[in-house]
């Protein structure tokens, strides 16, 4: 039965509302109890706009805001619904909640909007869910090391079957934007720098948490639209200005393979492109996301960001705003209430006409059907799914596997690695070396520090009862103080062996938190030089969000470890890579720079006219430092070794509808069963637009026994050739193109064919 408030009806100012009355109490059960995530479009669609046939104005403008709830999740959270979103709520003020987690919250509140709000539409519950909801599995950058979009479509899903038991319907992931530039904190939650990996990881992730959109999933959000990750400075929401050329065959290409992938949200983001803010960019937010691209899906602001457009100076006051965003093609507001605000006004001063707004509430309507949320608004939150699901064992097993499998192998000189489980007294050393918080990372969610298995836990685990692990924490993460050094020397002069955590605080990497060295912070620099000195072997791990410029370690220490942040399991995961009893098979997705100064460094640069040579005074180099990175893009060694043969292509020259077919040979001629990532790159030599010296067209990650050799076959054709033309269309161009194919971007073996026309 329909009861409406008297209050509401006066505020509604609805000539026909009898007849709408007359209508809603007659079908408004029927057709919301009809539906389900497997009703075509078409219906869905003839069954949203019979919704918004029956809703005011004021409530269609609820739809399109968002509001952050800022509750905690957990069996000790009160449910305490704070009266201002209590009434907002029942008069339909409010289309989506982010913050509000767990079943019971959820449910108090989905209940509020479907039986006391006039039309009865359920909630949508939003959350950044970025790499788990309570089980914190490795950090994006991480997850993008193990170079396995499966894998990485299994931890989203496992993610979303966690968060989705605890009321959450969406998650505000995957981050797909590019980032060139380590100073950035935001590089931890993306996939890295190259186009073409953080395409394909894109895509396993929209996948991966949306599923069959059954409720053991939620749907994702690409974000941010667009190029954030080009920020000048490295500063997080800075200018970005690039060519239109370099956003198209760069920074879109994650985008549009979230789009390809059925992601139903796009996020925009802070920053301007070439002067325009995305909040406001009808460029990006129409042309390009909506007509080029045929996305279905809605479109939310960043937090506050159409508010922000003020002090970009595009935007005279919040109502301006309100009007340049929705006009844009940008749906639901998070948080800055321009819309809430002002749009009624807008509309009845003919800014914004009515029919932008029923277009954006169509698009949230749309999905809050295909979540089935119509048909039963209390899906997600179940108690029982919730008791279920969270941190359950097989959440957990996920974690592990994912997190043995980011971690990133930089150095084994003597095969120091891996380490024997019977050594005496093994030291193990540096503030991170015991941190239950930092291996969470920044954006975890309801991560909770209590989980996390840390490195000295972990080897404990896994060591002979005969050996004795020794912990010193040397000093902190940051700050000056050497005090604690003494201690660290005397348990390393014990020892037989030195394993020393080193790195970052988990909230130095993340939102706003932008650096201006890649140094490693405060004294822990001094602390590896000192344990040097007691001359024992040192295994330096090293913990953070973002490439580190670490040349004195790579010069002097033998065995170094990326362990990025890599979640609950971080402890078991180091451990089993530490003793072997996981080989490491990561490889970098961002080029570690020699220092700070080098910065932006990446693979696929051009090559300019005078490419840097050291002999040459007039190239493009530095006076002080060498051309080279430290660690290239694709770089990650094994406790075995590869060795790369045969380099065989079908043919010399390929036309537009043949297909190259591209063969190497892989050994393992170590002494370990292992897993390499084989890499396959194209140069573009000639062309009527400059290329990079080199991108990523293929890859694929294999497992050969020791002394064992495979084939690998890849497949190119002319679509992979393709760039964005003079005339802005993607084209390809007849001509030579090189291929390599290697264990990362600089050690490749090469050869040679053409496109012709
Ligand atoms: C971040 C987004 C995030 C949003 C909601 C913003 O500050 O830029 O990535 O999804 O907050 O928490």
């Amino acid at each position: 039965m329909l009861i409406i408030k008297i209050n509401i009806l006066e505020k509604s100012q609805m000539k026909n509302i009898l007849v709408k009355l007359v209508l809603i109490s007659l079908s408004i059960s029927g057709f919301y109890q009809t539906f389900s995530q497997t009703i075509p479009e078409e219906q869905i669609s003839i069954r949203v706009d019979s919704v918004i046939s029956l809703m005011t104005l004021e409530e269609k403008i609820g739809q399109l805001n968002q509001l952050s709830y800022g509750s905690g999740w957990g069996p000790t959270v009160k449910v305490q619904i704070s009266s201002e979103y209590e009434e907002m709520i029942k008069l339909g003020e409010v289309g989506s909640f982010l913050n509000a987690s767990g079943a019971e919250l959820t449910h108090e509140l989905q209940k509020m909007a479907v039986n006391e709000s006039r039309m009865k539409i359920p909630l949508i519950f939003g959350l950044d869910v970025i790499h788990g909801f309570r089980t914190t599995f490795p950090v994006p950058i991480a997850e993008a090391s193990t170079w396995e979009p499966n894998l990485v479509e299994k931890s989203a899903s496992y993610q979303a079957l966690e968060a989705s038991s605890a009321g959450i319907h969406w998650t505000f992931s995957p981050m797909v934007d590019v980032a060139r530039d380590p100073r950035w904190g935001r590089i931890v939650e993306g996939s890295g720098e190259d186009t073409y990996l953080g395409s394909l990881l894109s895509f396993a992730r929209v996948k991966g948490y949306q599923g069959d959109l059954s409720n053991d999933n939620i749907i994702s959000c690409a974000k941010h639209f667009a190029a954030y990750g080009g920020a000048e400075g490295g500063r997080d929401y800075n200018t970005v200005d690039i060519s239109e050329r370099t956003f198209r065959d760069i920074y879109l290409p994650p985008f549009k393979s979230a789009v390809d992938a059925g992601a139903e949200t796009f996020m925009a983001s802070f920053n301007e492109i070439g002067g325009i803010p995305s909040s406001g960019n009808k460029f990006l937010l129409t042309d390009i996301l909506r007509k080029e691209w045929g996305f279905k899906g809605f479109v939310v602001s960043d937090w506050n960001s159409i508010g922000e457009m003020i002090n970009h100076g595009f935007a005279e006051n919040l109502k301006d705003a309100g009007r340049i965003s929705i006009n844009a093609g940008l749906d639901m507001d998070m948080e800055s209430r321009a819309f809430t605000n002002h749009l009624f006004e807008l509309v009845k001063e003919n800014k914004v006409s009515e029919e932008v707004i029923n277009e954006s509430v169509r698009r949230i309507l749309r999905i809050k059907f295909l979540l089935g949320l119509f048909d039963d608004p209390f899906k997600y939150c179940s108690k029982e799914r919730e008791t279920k699901n969270v941190m359950s064992e097989e959440v957990q097993n996920t974690a592990l596997e994912v997190a043995k499998r980011s971690i990133v192998l930089l150095k084994n000189e003597e095969s120091l690695l891996p380490l024997k489980k019977d050594l005496k007294k093994i030291a193990v050393i540096g503030p991170l070396a015991d941190s239950k918080k930092d291996p969470l990372g920044a954006w975890s969610a309801f991560g909770n520090a209590n989980d996390v298995v840390t490195v000295v836990e972990g080897l404990k685990k896994y060591v002979s009862n005969k050996t004795e692990i020794l912990y010193s924490k040397g000093c902190e993460i940051e700050g000056e103080s050497t005090d604690d050094f003494d201690d660290a020397i005397k348990i390393a002069n014990e020892s037989e062996v030195v394993i020393l955590c080193l790195g970052e605080r988990s909230d130095m990497t993340g939102e706003a938190s932008n650096r201006s060295t890649l140094d490693i912070p405060g004294v822990q620099q001094k602390l590896v030089e000192e344990i040097y000195k007691t001359g024992k072997p040192i295994v330096v791990v090293l913990m953070n969000g973002r490439p580190l410029s670490i040349g004195w370690i790579d010069q002097n220490i033998p065995a170094i470890i990326e362990a990025w942040f890599l979640g609950i399991k971080s402890g078991d995961a180091l451990a089993q890579v530490l003793f072997g009893d996981y080989n490491p098979s990561g490889k970098l997705p961002v080029t570690f720079p020699r220092t700070v100064g080098q910065v932006p460094i990446y693979y696929n640069h051009k090559n300019t006219g005078r490419p840097g040579n050291k002999r040459n005074h007039f190239t493009s180099q530095y006076l002080d430092l060498p051309l080279t990175p430290l660690y290239p893009f694709g770089y990650g060694l094994s406790y075995t070794k590869f060795d790369y043969s045969d380099l065989k292509l079908s043919n010399t020259k390929i036309s537009d509808n043949e297909k190259l077919n591209i063969s190497v040979k892989i050994k393992n001629t170590g002494d370990f069963d292992g897993e390499e990532v084989v890499q396959l790159f194209i140069r573009d030599l000639v062309a009527s637009v400059t290329r990079p010296v080199k991108e990523l067209k293929r890859f694929e990650k294999i497992f050969l026994k020791k002394d064992e050799e495979k084939v690998v076959n890849f497949v190119l054709s002319e679509e992979d050739l393709r760039f964005t033309g003079v005339d802005m269309k993607p084209v390809s161009e007849a001509g030579s193109f090189r291929v390599f194919v290697g264990t990362n971007s600089r050690d490749a073996i090469e050869s040679e064919f053409e496109l012709v026309k």
